[in-house]
């Protein structure tokens, strides 16, 4: 039977293997899916002694992304690009490509909510991993410029020039962002992680249509919150349908097949109130 695992550490609370059993199902395909701890230094170890037993493939989560992007044997454009692994599959011949489909995951649940990309100018707070993996496919959806907003500015920056060559980038602080120039926000910082609210003001978030939280928590995130308070009429979207969207390319990835996203995303919101 196919085998496929997610890799991290902590692993026990990840929605990959029931997303994964429910996309299975959904297609008639039988596999098995695991949650693997992987020890925090024996990454690679596991991970070989995963393929060498077999396995087909793998998603990789916190805190192993980096390493995965170092150890597989070809990586698609995005992963490149992203600097992090988060899908590995095992080609015929042996080898190990490494995608990134965190970035794809967002642009497909923005545009399942019907959120116009084309054109559209975008906030982008974090300069972190979750930021670097958005912003190619992003700017590959059509968005037409992304400004990077980050607590420490300098990062902000770094990341604007690494991307400088893709589309139009710009940078700044927070107290800086200019103002009321955004159709989407999107936090991909980890501030709702520590249910911190970002010091933004709060006039950043007047002209947006769409505000979108790669976070989710059943409760509500405060980014969310921040914009509602400041735009009643704001799309505020949490990350859930991010996650199962990067899964369903991850699927894609390993199989040629691509899952329904709705049906799973639908049998998770229930499960979870
Ligand atoms: P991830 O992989 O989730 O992106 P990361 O690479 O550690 O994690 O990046 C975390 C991001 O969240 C960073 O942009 C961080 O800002 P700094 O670069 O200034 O550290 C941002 N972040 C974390 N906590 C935050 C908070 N309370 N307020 C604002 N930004 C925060």
């Amino acid at each position: 039977m196919d085998k496929y695992a997610v890799f991290g550490n902590p692993i026990k609370h990840s929605k990959s293997p029931l997303i994964h059993q429910l996309f299975a199902e959904q297609l008639g395909d039988t596999l098995t899916y695991e949650a693997i701890l992987a020890p925090q230094n024996e990454f690679e170890k596991t991970l070989n002694a995963f393929f060498h037993a077999g396995g087909c493939g793998i998603n990789v989560t916190l805190p192993f992304k980096e390493q995965a992007h170092e150890l597989v044997d070809m990586l698609t454009e995005r992963a490149k690009l992203a600097g992090a692994v988060n899908t590995i599959k095992r080609l015929e011949d042996g080898r190990l490509l490494g995608d990134n489909t965190d970035g794809a995951g967002l642009v497909a649940d923005l545009t399942r909510h019907n959120v116009n990309l084309n054109g559209a100018r975008v906030l982008l707070i974090g300069a972190g991993g979750a930021s670097k993996g958005a912003i190619f496919p992003l700017l590959q959806s059509g968005v037409s410029q992304i400004h990077i907003a980050n607590r420490t500015v300098e990062k902000a920056h770094a990341m604007a020039e690494y991307f400088s060559a893709y589309g139009q980038i710009s940078a700044s602080g927070f107290s800086d962002i200019p103002k009321g120039n955004f159709d989407i926000i999107i936090n991909a910082s980890s501030a709702s992680v520590s249910n911190a609210v970002l010091p933004i003001n709060a006039c950043v978030f007047e002209q947006a249509t769409c505000a979108y939280d790669m976070f989710y928590s059943k409760t509500g995130t405060p980014f969310l919150a921040q914009a509602k308070e400041n735009n009643i009429t704001i799309h505020a979207l949490d990350g859930l349908g991010m996650l199962v969207g990067q899964a369903a390319e991850a699927y894609f990835l390993w199989r040629n097949r691509m899952p329904e996203v709705e049906p799973v995303l639908t049998q998770l919101i229930r499960g979870m109130q």
